[in-house]
Order: structure tokens, then sequence, then C-alpha cells
């Protein structure tokens, strides 16, 4: 499907996504939510050598930890970051050929109908737009009976304790402004059931991994936040009410909740699932 008359920027964090900022913010978010996450993705019915995709892949990170976890599986990352992929290539060479990255728009796959039994989209629906058509490629390409995983962001979900830059002010003015300059929903994970329940996918299912001062140590979620703020607190600067400097402020308070040892702090992530309809379950 080509839109050649496309006036929206598919990819409006293109410069966010490529940062180095973006590698650590990366790299310690799947460690925080890997350990949750895992156990979700071994509740699919999958075949033996099963084939995954996962889109908008980054550096590897979720694509590599899959490829471990099911030591049979082909799995396939895509992304549209070249250095993101090289990088990714170069940390799990030791996987390859049965984990291999290539440079793919999930907006329109190269894989045929059905290619695989499991596809993954982790963090990035709330980044782009048309986020619908996305998920209509994603289910595309995979088998019926297969199943879809993603992760759909949501900024009304985290929480931070009050303080001189209260981040309750932040998070309520940030995401719709930002996502209004960039054509994205920054709520999508209260929205995504509303996009998938009328597309017909069966045992639709909404998890949260627990991002927490309690869960995960306070050193991980604390890098997940500093590798927020030195990637986006310029954006935040230009596409929304609070300036830069201030959008710095308020991520040290953030940091500064997370590191007290007295603090509390919490980031609900959404993980959505969902089988396309018709087929069989692996093994049924
Ligand atoms: C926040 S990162 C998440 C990376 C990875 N899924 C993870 O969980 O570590 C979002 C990724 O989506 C990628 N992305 C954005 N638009 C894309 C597109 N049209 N096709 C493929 N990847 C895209 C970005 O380049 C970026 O690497």
């Amino acid at each position: 499907m080509s839109h050649p008359a496309e006036s929206v920027n598919l990819n409006p964090q293109a410069k966010q996504m490529a940062d180095e900022s973006m590698v650590r913010c990366l790299e310690a978010q799947a460690r925080a939510i890997w350990p949750q996450e895992a156990p979700l993705l071994t509740r699919y019915a999958l075949p033996a050598e099963p084939r995954i995709l996962d889109a908008g892949c980054g550096t590897g990170e979720a694509a590599s930890r899959i490829a471990e976890l099911f030591p049979r599986a082909h799995v396939l990352g895509v992304d549209v970051i070249d250095p993101s992929l090289e990088l990714a290539r170069e940390r799990y060479r030791a996987l390859a050929p049965r984990l291999e990255f290539q440079h793919q728009s999930i907006y329109e796959l190269s894989a045929a109908k059905g290619a695989f039994d499991l596809t993954v989209c982790r963090h990035v629906i709330h980044s782009i737009p048309h986020a619908d058509r996305v998920i209509a490629e994603l289910a595309r390409v995979t088998r019926p009976g297969g199943y879809l995983h993603i992760i759909a962001e949501d900024y009304g979900m985290l929480h931070f304790q009050r303080a001189e830059h209260d981040p309750r002010d932040f998070w309520h003015q940030v995401p719709p402004a930002f996502g209004a300059s960039t054509g994205t929903d920054l709520f999508i994970g209260r929205d995504i059931f509303g996009i998938l329940a009328p597309m017909g996918f069966e045992d639709l299912r909404i998890d949260f991994i627990i991002v927490d001062t309690l869960r995960v140590p306070r050193e991980t979620f604390a890098a997940i936040i500093e590798a927020w703020r030195d990637g986006y607190a310029g954006p935040v600067g230009d596409y929304t009410p609070i300036s830069r400097p201030k959008a710095v402020q308020y991520f040290n308070q953030m940091i500064a909740n997370i590191r007290d040892p007295l603090g509390y702090a919490l980031w609900l992530v959404p993980v959505v699932s969902a089988r396309v309809p018709g087929g069989k379950k692996a093994g049924v």
C-alpha cells in the first residue's frame, strides 16, 4: 500500500530515534521490562520453529532476547535507522543467521501475507502517525492463528511524587501538545483496544508491565528517564508550552524521586496481545 500524496511525516521522531541517548534508553528499558515481558511471550501457542518478526527493532534489545527465549526460532528485526541495525548486527552476531536485521518500513513490509507466527512491535506505535495502518500491516504478515504482541506506551501512565517542579504538570501538558505537533497518539496505550477490537482479532488482552522503584532497580529506572531527558528536552521545548530548560528541571526532579531511597515512582507499560483470526493454534 503506497501513499504518494503523503503529507504527514511518517517518522517524526527520526532524530531522537537515531540519537545516542536512544541507545541508552532502549538498553535500560529492556533491562526494566524484559523480566516481566518474557513470561507473557511464552504464553503464546507457537510451533516448534516459530518465525518471529520484531517490527521497529531499534538496536535489537528485544529481538536478541526473543531469539534466546525461543532457541529454534527464526527472528527478523526490521527498522529504518541504519546505525541501529548495524549496532544490532554487530552486538548479536553470535545469534546470526537465526537472528537477522533488515532495513524495512513497518508501513510496508516486504514479507508475504501470513509469513510470521508471532509479530512483536515494542515502543513504536506511540511515536508514529497512522498507528492503525501499521497494525493492519503487522496483521497482514502474521498468519491466521498467529499472534500480535505490542507494547503501546501511554504517557498518562507515569506517576511521580509531587515536588517543586511537579511532574504532574509536565505529564499533563507535554503529551497532548507533543502528539498534536507530530501527528502521533501519546495515549495509545488506552486507545489501542478501540483500534484492535473492530479489526476482529481474537484473544485480545492487555497486560501491564509495572516499572516501579520496588520491582526495578532504581538506577535502571533512573537511566530511562535520564535518556529521555537527554533526547527529548529539546523537542519538548520545540513542541510544547514547556521550555527546554524547564523540561530538564522536570526530568531531573523525576530522576531525584527515583533515586531517593524513600521515594516511589511508577511507569505502567501496556502490553497488548491478540490472535489473528482463522487458522489453528500450534499444537492444537
Ligand atoms: C523507541 S524505539 C523501540 C525499539 C525496539 N522496539 C525496542 O523495544 O527496543 C522505536 C523504533 O521504531 C523505529 N521506527 C519508527 N518508524 C519506523 C518505520 N516506519 N519502520 C520501521 N521502524 C520504525 C525507530 O527507528 C526506532 O528504532
